[in-house]
């Protein structure tokens, strides 16, 4: 059995944690309505207690406890990168998906992801060269042009400073593309697009947590991720995200 198995198995089994949460506590962070709550923080110990024992010598980052800040020696060896619950937001309104989201990065890159959409039991997993897959079906994305495709957009909902420029691409892109979504969960967006159902994704800053495993998925499926200046990932922090399918040959203008 590959260690991807195992993270696949430890992934549905945080999903079970998320489905059967009842009225979690809520807690307030830093930021515009940025909340966590105690499902969240159960869902990072049980993924840590797990993941040690697959893989003992890996660093743990995760978004919540206090456990997100990233160090030097993340960069060196294996990192994995957890966000317990993509869309937070989406699990306290009972507004669906929210996922888990595991990227294991070796010497600072990505090298495997997991990402389990509990609501629907799609399981997405990728290693760096070696394909993206769905509940074990290989996914590239699609090959049709942004003219006839959906985007989606994260609205950096934290960062207040950012809502005007997201907007203002946001307003230029819908005239180019079939219509826009949005749906709470960056991680779950990048691997819509991974999965062909839309063809573009941006958010003006996201955290490392949101990224590093869908951005694995999403480039083993044949999209460009980049920043929105065309930069590579750092992989290292927050960054703006740009992910592109395969269909999508040219930077829109609306990020020119
Ligand atoms: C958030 C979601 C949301 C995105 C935010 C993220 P969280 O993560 O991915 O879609 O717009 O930028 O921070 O807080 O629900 O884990
Ligand atoms: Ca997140």
């Amino acid at each position: 059995m590959y260690i991807v198995d195992d993270i696949k198995t430890i992934a549905k089994e945080a999903g079970v944690i998320m489905m059967t949460a009842k009225a979690p506590k809520i807690m307030e962070k830093e930021g515009h309505a940025n909340f966590c709550t105690e499902t969240d923080e159960k869902i990072q110990a049980f993924l840590i207690d797990r993941l040690q024992k697959v893989l003992p010598e890996a660093a743990f980052l995760g978004e919540e406890d206090g456990q997100d800040v990233f160090t030097e020696k993340m960069s060196e060896g294996y990192c994995f990168v957890l966000d317990p619950i993509d869309g937070t937001s989406n699990f306290i309104y009972s507004y669906r998906p929210s996922v888990v989201s595991i990227a294991l990065l070796k010497a600072g890159k990505p090298y495997m992801a997991v990402i389990y959409n509990p609501f629907d039991d799609m399981m997405f997993s990728a290693t760096a060269g070696k394909g993206a897959y769905m509940n074990e079906e290989k996914i590239m994305s699609a090959n049709t042009p942004l003219s006839d495709s959906l985007a989606v957009f994260g609205t950096a909902p934290y960062y207040s400073e950012l809502q005007e420029r997201t907007f203002e691409i946001a307003k230029n892109l819908l005239p180019l593309c079939v219509d826009l979504r949005r749906s709470g969960t960056a991680a779950w967006d990048m691997c819509c697009v991974a999965l062909g159902r839309c063809n573009l994704y941006f958010e003006l800053k996201i955290q490392l947590w949101d990224y590093a495993a869908a951005a694995l998925i999403a480039k083993e499926a044949g999209c460009k991720i980049t920043d929105i200046e065309g930069n590579e990932l750092s992989f290292r922090g927050p960054t703006s995200v740009l992910c592109m399918g395969q269909g999508v040959k040219e930077t829109p203008k609306c990020f020119l």
